[in-house]
């Protein structure tokens, strides 16, 4: 048995926590929930290392590259994701890939693995640049729109598309808005510090039971439709449903139905948010604005873009990693140490929560000099090799890698290329637009980003 003294033995060479210091009982725990970017900008510049306390739990700010390998890679199982995503997620959606844990999500990440690898993930590059193309002929000359709402619109299509080969697929579909409920019902429920039982009848629960059996009942009838005709479809449930384990052993409807929630959820706010942050931060800085119009009317001359354009297309790749740098949706993520463990010789206990914030980690000066202008030269390929492996992490890295990850880095650059080349937009004037983590599991911007469309 693993012991507090016998891995915590070297006390003397042990590095000391600095803490920051949080309000008599509930610590940092009301700045958290008013302001938890600025809480870890605190935390950040108080030093490489910082804890602070969420009511008695200590909570530790861990904001070197080195740090994400030691915990993401070398010590990844050695934590987990913690009480509050498993009770959140566990009852609602399912054991899905997100809340899974050890053996079981080793497991299931090899079955899911396959539909994103990048050979599979290009034949949807059509889906994505026709919905691109579909929402941008809705957009009236001088007209404006709600930026981040229309993305949203945009790739929840393009998820909805990709997974159940379905192609009406928005808020106002029912199952879209199934989905909408689930991760609005999800994202509060992981901010409150202790839940009542999802079988209570209380209004958010009924809400949320309401929106479960929508979305159980019509994705068993897309499960059941490609089981009585297994015809060839490019979506990723028919993947799904064929993906074998070792033992030829296939999934559970119940598990194909947690794993598309999941993907479902994951997928479509997080592109969504980085994308709107992306037209915010071009209106907002011309010359680079005229650049990304320039590549992609040299480039495209008016055709839609397909995969194969991708390479001709890399100032906009190189836009979109640099908004995703400022602005990671996913601006932090946590994990729970399951045993004692010395982290760049700190001491975590068993129990504690350690942050590891994207938002932080790429303000850091020596990697990206000046880290709150918008530079997407920092991405061109010979400065990028020169950043050390870790310092940019808007999908995470190790096991628990974003799975989506080049679906994502597609899909930023295939839409920004589509709709840059149709329309151009400005932002209206007098709007105070600032990244807002409480509103969901991923920092949109706060309000709706209003912008003129200008059809070219
Ligand atoms: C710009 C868009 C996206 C960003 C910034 C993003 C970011 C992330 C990050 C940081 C993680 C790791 C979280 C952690 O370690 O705690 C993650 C995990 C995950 N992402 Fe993404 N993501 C994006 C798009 C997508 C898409 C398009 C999909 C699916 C179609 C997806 C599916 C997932 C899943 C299933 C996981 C959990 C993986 C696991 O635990 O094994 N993501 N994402």
């Amino acid at each position: 048995m693993i012991t507090q003294s016998a891995t915590h033995r070297h006390l003397s060479t042990q590095k000391k926590i600095h803490y920051l210091k949080g309000f008599p009982l509930v610590g940092s725990s009301l700045d958290f929930s008013r302001d938890r970017l600025g809480l870890l900008r605190r935390m950040a510049e108080a030093g490489d290392v910082c804890g602070t306390h969420f009511g008695p739990f200590p909570i530790i700010l861990f904001n070197k590259p080195e740090h994400f390998q030691s915990i993401l890679v070398k010590h990844a199982y050695t934590f987990d994701k913690g009480d509050s995503v498993h009770r959140t997620f566990r009852p609602v959606i399912g054991d899905g890939i997100i809340s899974s844990e050890g053996d079981f999500h080793r497991q299931q990440r090899k079955l899911l693995a396959p539909p994103f690898q990048p050979q599979h993930i290009a034949s949807y590059a059509d889906t994505m640049s026709y919905y691109g193309e579909q929402i941008q002929q809705t957009w009236a000359d001088d007209s404006v729109i709600g930026i981040n709402q229309q993305m949203n619109h945009l790739t929840l299509s393009i998820i909805g598309k990709t997974l159940f080969d379905a192609d009406v697929f928005t808020e106002t579909d029912t199952l879209g808005s199934a989905m909408v409920t689930t991760f609005k019902y999800v994202s509060r429920a992981l901010d409150l510090p202790f839940l009542l039982p999802y079988s209570w009848p209380l209004p958010g629960n009924l809400r949320m039971h309401k929106a479960e059996a929508v979305l159980r009942q019509r994705i068993q009838r897309f499960i059941d439709e490609r089981r009585q005709l297994p015809t060839e479809r490019n979506d990723f449930l028919s993947l799904l449903l064929l993906a074998r384990d070792e033992d030829g052993q296939t999934m559970s409807d119940q598990q194909v139905m947690a794993e598309c929630i999941t993907f479902f959820g994951a997928g479509h706010e997080t592109t969504a948010t980085a994308l709107s942050w992306t037209w915010y931060l071009l209106c907002q800085h011309q010359d680079i604005y005229q650049r990304v119009l320039q590549e992609v009317d040299t480039v495209l001359q008016g055709r839609t873009p397909t995969y194969a354009d991708l390479p001709q297309l890399p100032y906009c790749l190189k836009v979109f990693k640099e908004t995703l740098r400022i602005f990671p949706p996913v601006y932090a993520t946590c994990r729970r140490a399951l045993t004692n463990v010395e982290i760049d010789g700190y001491p975590i206990s068993k129990g504690w929560t350690v942050f590891l914030a994207p938002y932080t980690l790429h303000r850091r000066e020596e990697y990206f000099p000046e880290p709150e202008k918008f530079d997407p030269e920092r991405f061109a390929p010979e400065r990028e090799k020169l950043l050390p492996r870790y310092a940019y992490m808007p999908f995470g890295t190790g096991p628990r890698v974003c799975i989506g990850m080049h679906f994502a880095l597609m899909e930023g650059q295939l839409l920004l290329a589509t709709l840059a080349q149709r329309v151009s937009f400005s932002l209206l004037p007098d709007q105070s637009i600032r990244p807002d983590p409480t509103q969901s599991l991923v920092s949109r911007p706060s309000g709706a980003v209003n912008v003129r469309v200008k059809r070219r």
